[in-house]
């Protein structure tokens, strides 16, 4: 399958991994190199109260109970870490918070945003639950609020769900929009937004309903926004089932992680997973954009090809300046890659740039920030552990890792200019 094609070589690692590839693709193909950077890491997560004594008073009213907080959601911006705490259960006293990337703690606190105000139980004027978020282009910070909380207990949905959007430089908020009734189904949870800049002003915000499998269009200059379906949202029911470091466990959760492409002769695509599935796809935002041809094009979703069983299941995503998909693989504990510039989408052409049992158990959601010399984050988690077994306090269970996105790439078939090895014959068309 090597033979006949000139394959770029840039440095010796990639000679390695050949050797290891023509073993077939099954084989853990980890480049031979320095993986991601430990920036933070957390047992148990403590914010930045005003003082000691509101600190004790919010702990013994029940508004801070340390272990029901876990963030899940991260993004950068200059020197700010975002996170968000989803409120799983009773106890989590900001949904949205952040920490200066140049702290010289290991676990600093956590800051709430924009401030404590808007973190009042109940007081749909702010914010109830947020799951992932997104940094623009222009300095803006998109936030969708799912409205819920409690969610592992009697998932009370409190307040309408509703995106956000706040200057990064003054910390102001500059957009605030409900989701019209009509968009919103019963049993809807909007985790997910990605931020489609045209221009400043000229601004879509996508939204993922990972539960009822639709995908909010919001158009920012006309402040309105559209529901599209498609088949191709859902979750592959045969790949409900996780298994993971001893637990057993069903999710359902359909169109999900979201990637946007660079722009390329006046194309834009979305791409995205169901988080059930093996599956990628992408979407033309041209056509999304277009409130008519958004719902009545369905072909308009591409499928690109299924990363397969040793690639299997992927949550957060994210692309660089140069094409490259950055993707976390949860039940690998690893992160991988594709880069759209090299071909196809198929398992021979997929990378992967770090593993590890202890740093990235569970990664959970992972972004490639702003700088001119880009960089890819991820935050790791133990989410399956904190879901359905019990964390240990002791342990350091949150992570948040780094590394630029040029050296992520290198010695997988991510690094530019990489030619895929052609298909075997063997592979049977599993899903
Ligand atoms: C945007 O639309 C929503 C709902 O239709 C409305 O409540 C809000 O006031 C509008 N915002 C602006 C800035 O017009
Ligand atoms: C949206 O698409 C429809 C159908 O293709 C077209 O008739 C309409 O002019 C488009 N609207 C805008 C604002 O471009
Ligand atoms: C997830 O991927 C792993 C391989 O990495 C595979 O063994 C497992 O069956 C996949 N699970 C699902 C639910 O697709
Ligand atoms: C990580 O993997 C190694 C090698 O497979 C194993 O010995 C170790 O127990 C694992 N550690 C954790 C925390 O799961």
């Amino acid at each position: 399958m090597l033979r006949g094609k000139a394959y770029y070589l840039p440095w010796l690692v990639s000679m390695t991994w050949l050797a290891a590839g023509q073993q077939g693709h099954e084989s853990q193909q980890v480049a031979q190199k320095r993986g991601l950077t430990e920036v933070f890491r957390w047992g148990n997560i403590d914010f930045a109260y005003p003082s000691s004594a509101a600190r004790d008073a919010a702990i013994k009213s029940g508004l801070f109970v340390p272990e029901s907080n876990l963030p899940l959601g991260l993004e950068v911006y200059e020197n700010r870490l975002f996170v968000t705490l989803p409120r799983w259960r009773k106890g989590t006293p900001a949904t949205l918070a952040w920490v200066p990337l140049d702290s010289p703690l290991d676990s600093p606190p956590l800051n709430p945003y924009p401030s404590w105000d808007w973190h009042v139980p109940g007081d749909c004027r702010g914010i109830t639950t947020v799951f992932r978020l997104n940094v623009d282009d222009c300095g803006r910070l998109w936030v969708i609020d799912t409205g819920s909380e409690d969610i592992l207990g009697s998932l009370t949905t409190t307040c309408p769900p509703k995106i956000l959007v706040f200057d990064l430089k003054t910390d102001r908020l500059i957009a605030r929009y409900e989701l019209p009734k009509k968009q919103v189904k019963e049993g809807s949870l909007f985790t997910n937004i990605i931020a489609d800049v045209v221009t400043c002003k000229k601004t879509y915000a996508y939204v993922n309903d990972v539960f009822r499998f639709g995908l909010i269009v919001y158009d920012l200059e006309n402040n309105k926004s559209w529901r599209v379906e498609n088949p191709y949202f859902f979750p592959e029911p045969l790949k409900s089932v996780y298994n993971h470091d001893g637990l057993k466990w069903r999710w359902n959760d359909g169109v999900f992680g979201f990637a946007l492409s660079p722009v390329e002769g006046n194309r834009r695509f979305l791409y995205y997973h169901a988080m059930s599935s093996w599956r990628e796809f992408r979407i033309d935002t041209s056509v999304l954009h277009n409130e008519t041809r958004a719902t009545t094009s369905p072909d308009a979703v591409e499928l690109l090809g299924s990363r397969k069983r040793t690639r299997g299941n992927s949550s957060g995503q994210s692309m660089d300046r140069n094409g490259v998909l950055f993707y976390n693989l949860i039940l690998q504990d690893a992160v991988g890659c594709w880069n759209s510039y090299n071909g196809e989408y198929s398992p021979e052409a997929q990378g992967i740039v770090d593993v590890s049992n202890v740093t990235l158990n569970f990664p959970n959601d992972l972004k490639v920030d702003h700088e001119p010399d880009q960089s890819v984050w991820v935050l790791s988690n133990k989410l399956h552990k904190f879901l359905y077994s019990k964390l240990d306090p002791n342990d350091f269970n949150t992570r948040i890792l780094t590394m630029k996105t040029a050296d992520a790439v290198k010695g997988t078939p991510c690094e530019p200019g990489y030619v895929i090895p052609a298909k075997k014959t063997r592979q049977c068309n599993e899903l």
